[in-house]
């Protein structure tokens, strides 16, 4: 795992510019999405670099991670509409190039089949976006999730239920209780993955991602097994790992390495 431990702004900045890198070799990149409030500062920062001229997402294609089962197809915190108010809209990708799990689908299971052989046909995900919950969720794996899971129908737990509820008025009981969702195995197949953790609500979750036991516990831990993970926290996610002083060393020597070449 590489961590970067950054200031505030430096967190988007740094994520844009893996973006950046990717699309600079493929244009016709396949992202991996996330929703909640850790990627929105990466989608911003794109989307000002966009604006500038600066880089082009126009030939991407994007899977989303998960979705909520049960919205109207026009509430705003589907996560369709809220991928394509905050990422599509401002960096100018087309409706039609950004697929998330069918929710109005008849066959809810044969929808999940069907993502997973989307994501297959379009050639894989180059570079899965994520955030993480206070429990170690990623995407709605909370835990006790399989660690080979795919894309399925999933129960929300209750704290993921109490952490989304700022999204509803605060009110528990309009969190839908149910979602399609990625599998922990279907993150794992994307090539390179970025997770975006920001505050000390995910300190907790974070020294288990980076410093715990693979565990269904924390489900987030399995990142571990993965090749290529970039972990980009603020002083305060960061606050209880061990070892901070060798990342930062590492990650100056990043910046070195790159400007050698
Ligand atoms: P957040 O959520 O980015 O809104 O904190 C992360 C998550 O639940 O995965």
């Amino acid at each position: 795992m590489e961590i970067a431990i950054l200031n505030d702004n430096a967190c988007a900045r740094f994520g844009a510019d893996l973006v950046e890198d990717l699309l600079q070799r493929k244009p016709t990149a396949v992202l991996g999405l996330a929703t909640g409030a850790s990627p929105l500062g990466v989608y911003r920062e794109l989307g000002r670099r966009v604006a500038k001229g600066t880089v082009n997402l126009s030939g991407i294609t994007a899977f989303t991670l998960d979705e909520y089962l049960g919205l109207p197809a026009d509430h705003p915190e589907r996560y369709r509409n809220v991928i394509l108010r905050e990422f599509a809209n401002l960096v100018g990708v087309s409706a039609e190039n950004i697929h998330t799990p069918d929710d109005s689908a008849t066959d809810l299971d044969a929808a999940c089949e069907q993502y997973e052989r989307d994501i297959a046909r379009a050639g894989g995900i180059d570079l899965q976006i994520l955030g993480i919950g206070t429990d170690g969720h990623i995407a709605f794996n909370g835990p006790g999730s399989s660690l080979g899971s795919r894309t399925r129908l999933k129960a929300l737990s209750k704290q993921t239920r109490i952490d989304n509820a700022r999204y509803f008025d605060d009110a528990l009981d309009k969190v839908p209780t149910h979602c399609i969702t990625q599998g922990l195995a279907t993150i794992l197949d994307a090539r390179h993955i970025v997770l975006l953790a920001e505050g000390v609500r995910k300190a907790r979750a974070v020294v288990q991602l980076v410093d715990g036991p693979v565990s269904a516990r924390w489900p987030a831990s399995i990142l571990q097994m993965h090749p290529r993970v970039t972990v980009i926290l603020d002083q305060s996610a960061a606050q209880y790992l061990r070892d901070t002083d060798y990342y930062q060393r590492a990650f100056a020597s990043r910046a070195e390495r790159a400007a050698q070449f």
